[in-house]
């Protein structure tokens, strides 16, 4: 038997989730992603400046996050252009010092069959989600560069970077494939300086996003039907499901893991 001492992740397994101190950028987080990540996180002793564009609804994650014991600072943008990412990265570094974290939570789709939709509509949808992703990434990945700082950075995919859809998906579906492919290239780029980068791919849950399909119109029961039938775990998605992973893929503990795109789909992806 070895009587070598125990490593600490053997002897206090809790310790590869130790993210106290920490500091962390969340866009999108007013949507039901961004928000339940920016309140975990700082549930878990981590500074978050959290960003998005509805000003009375990013004060209430604010005083939500405050009223809990965190420190929260808010930035009114969605990334849009670099200067907006850079407004984030430079409010974050104002408030607390350090940036140790990226979650690009801000997102977007509008359905639409290829052709009847405007190309315009197909460019919102890949501005919101694979645009910003860049803009963010390249402003908060210099300084993790810079300053030698080993970052952690989670993008927001979907079962649908991997699977079509026969709901007019023509926008949603490329964004998230290009999601897939910025997530992989970024952590290969960017595994010689410590810098993790992953994704997050779930299939349907609970958002502003989604509010349509847990409705109980026409639309929203036969699309949530289509949907289920496809589940194996028999339901949809609820913003909790997804916070294990986050808080995995924020902390130590996925210090070896990079350009994965991990998917909470209840074994949508399995069959
Ligand atoms: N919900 C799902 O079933 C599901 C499934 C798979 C993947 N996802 C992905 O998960 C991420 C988070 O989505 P969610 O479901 O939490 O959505 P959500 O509740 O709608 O939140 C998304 C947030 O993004 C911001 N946003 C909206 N339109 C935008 C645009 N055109 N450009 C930039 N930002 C915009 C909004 O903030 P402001 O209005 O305050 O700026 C919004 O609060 C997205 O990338 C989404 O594609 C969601």
């Amino acid at each position: 038997m070895s009587t070598e001492p125990l490593s600490e992740p053997l002897r206090n397994p809790l310790s590869l989730f130790d993210v106290r101190g920490k500091s962390a950028i969340v866009t999108g987080a007013t949507g039901a992603f961004g928000r339940g990540a920016a309140i975990a996180l700082s549930s878990l002793g981590v500074n978050v400046t959290i960003a998005g564009s509805s000003r009375d609804e990013l004060d209430a994650v604010a005083a939500q996050i405050t009223a809990n014991g965190g420190s929260a600072t808010c930035v009114y943008a969605r990334p849009d252009t670099l200067a907006d990412a850079d407004r984030m990265r430079d409010a974050a570094l104002a408030a607390y010092g350090r940036i140790d974290q990226l979650v690009i939570a801000s997102g977007f789709n509008k359905a639409g069959f290829i052709h009847e939709m405007a190309y315009e509509d197909w460019q919102g949808v890949m501005d919101a989600n694979v645009r910003g992703a860049w803009f963010m990434a390249k402003s908060v990945g210099t300084y993790f560069i810079e300053q030698k700082v080993k970052g952690k950075v989670l993008l927001m995919s979907s079962v649908r970077g991997r699977h079509g859809n026969i709901s007019g998906y023509t926008a949603y579906c490329t964004s998230k494939g290009a999601t897939d492919a910025l997530t992989r290239v970024l952590a290969t780029e960017w595994a010689k300086y410590g810098i993790t980068v992953n994704a997050i791919a779930p299939t349907v849950f609970r958002s502003k996003l989604t509010a349509w399909m847990f409705g109980d119109d026409e639309l929203g029961q036969a699309t949530r039907a289509r949907s289920l039938a496809r589940i194996p775990l028999g339901r949809l998605g609820e913003v909790e499901d997804l916070i294990g992973m986050a808080i995995y893929l924020l902390s130590p503990a996925s210090d070896f893991c990079t350009g994965q795109i991990m998917y909470v789909d209840g074994g949508f992806t399995a069959g």
